[in-house]
């Protein structure tokens, strides 16, 4: 069974604690629903993943960029840059947080399937190490900023390799039909590979794969590093030299559920090394410099959100069965993710224990809609009452930042929580936040 808690979250006194703060402090000091993430957590995993690229691939290692998709704030990017680790944005808002927090612009990577002029303008303008290309476009695109700014940009070309990774439809991205990158099987990755050549503004350095996320299993890596390690022989065959990188994205699956065996860096890096190494040995290549993009894996686990309870109601079913309807203080606008992939999670009482009989209950949010619920199916003590505190764990990946206001809910703050003491590092949305947009 996995850990689905940080490293700094423990049971005592009857009461989850973090980092040896008590969920009825953390409530009364922050309010609910507030995400509090382990800073202690987030830094060893970010830490993790780059000691295990450069383990494995030792002079071959080239970057882990931090998906900032799965969640960053200014703060958080501070962390980074801290851990030695790069950063992976893909709009100009995430850039925009990664300037303000001084990010290293070398060790940032630029992501995204309709950058904008104005995004890839400041992108070159402020330095970045490389734009990860997505179309013919916006190739073009490229070429141009960087010649009125007089500089050559490094790229990656983002190839769909024809995986369907084991996971939910709708966050597999390497279908051949799906909007991101070029195909290598129709004969697009080739003809962009020849467009980026034709630019002297352009230095196309090597290609780049993302297969899905929330993968468990690694085979699918594999399959993916082969067939662009492949396309990296057809180019060296063709132009006699090699090109020099190759990122093989993000993806890596986390426990949410006591079940879910989570991807370790400690496991899946020497395994893509030796994928790495077999496909270079097979099409004949030296191995390029290897990069990778984990977001979920570094800030999933180092989170969880802390809810109250407002209501409670026994619903009688067709079967006669009842079900406990517990209501928290957030629901879909703090995390869509039941609702959006049928995802799931547990949850535990957080403020005390209970030795009441568990009962079958539903986990709810506070919108006006059937489906905003947390947590579908889980048994739970049936004296949960108003005012009990919920932990919901591994929310750090796609809960803030695909947070939205629906309902006019202001969104919840992030809190750090470092060896017992806690700060705010993004604040809680007001009211008075909403009704600035109205004009
Ligand atoms: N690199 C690229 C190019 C990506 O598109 C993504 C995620 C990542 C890296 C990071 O993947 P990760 O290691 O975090 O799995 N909202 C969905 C996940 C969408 C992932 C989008 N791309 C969810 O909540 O499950």
């Amino acid at each position: 069974m996995a850990n689905v808690w940080s490293s700094g979250v423990t049971f005592h006194e009857n009461e989850l604690q973090l980092s040896g703060m008590p969920a009825h402090k953390l409530a009364r000091d922050f309010g609910t629903p507030t995400f509090f993430i382990d800073e202690v957590d987030f830094r060893e995993r970010a830490l993790a993943w780059g000691e295990a690229l450069n383990e494995s691939f030792g002079d071959r290692a080239g970057h882990v960029y931090y998906a900032g998709k799965a969640f960053v704030c200014v703060e958080v990017a501070k962390w980074i840059a801290e851990c030695g680790i790069g950063l992976d944005v893909c709009t100009g808002g995430e850039l925009a947080v990664a300037i303000a927090a001084n990010f290293p612009a070398s060790k940032i990577q630029v992501h995204g399937n309709n950058k904008s002029v104005a995004e890839i303008t400041k992108a070159i303008e402020i330095g970045v190490g490389t734009i990860v290309v997505d179309s013919l476009v916006e190739i073009s695109r490229v070429a141009e900023a960087a010649r009125k700014h007089g500089k050559v940009q490094a790229i990656l070309l983002r190839l769909t390799p024809g995986i369907e990774a084991h996971t939910h439809e709708s966050i597999a991205t390497a279908h051949e039909d799906v909007k991101f990158g070029f195909s290598i099987a129709s004969g697009a990755a080739w003809t962009a590979v020849l467009a980026a050549r034709s630019h002297p503004e352009i230095e196309l350095r090597g290609f780049h794969g993302h297969i899905g996320s929330q993968i468990l299993s690694m085979d699918a890596f594999a399959v993916s590093a082969d067939r662009l390690i492949e396309l990296m022989g057809k180019f060296r065959d063709e132009f006699g030299a090699q090109l020099p990188e190759l990122d093989l994205g993000g993806g890596y699956g986390i426990s949410y559920l006591p079940e879910d065996e989570p991807l370790l860096p400690q496991d899946v890096l020497p395994y893509l090394a030796n994928a790495v190494k077999t496909s270079c040995a097979t099409y004949g290549l030296d191995i390029p410099r290897i990069s990778i993009e984990p977001g979920r894996a570094i800030v999933g686990p180092a989170m969880f959100t802390l809810y109250e309870v407002g209501t409670t109601k026994n619903v009688v079913l067709e079967s006669g069965a009842n079900r406990n309807y517990i209501s928290i203080d957030g629901g879909m606008s703090d995390n869509i993710r039941p609702a959006l992939y049928g995802a799931e999670y547990i949850t535990v009482l957080a403020n005390r224990t209970s030795s009441a009989p568990l009962i079958a209950s539903r986990v709810v949010g506070k919108h006006c809609e059937t489906g905003d619920i947390i947590i579908r199916d889980i048994q739970l003590p049936a004296d949960i009452a108003p005012g009990d505190l919920l932990a919901v764990p591994a929310t750090g990946a796609y809960g803030r930042s695909m947070a939205s206001n629906y309902n006019h809910v202001p969104r919840p703050p992030v809190v750090a929580l470092l060896h017992g003491k806690a700060r705010v590092i993004l604040r809680r949305e007001t009211e008075a936040d909403l009704l600035g947009l109205d004009v």
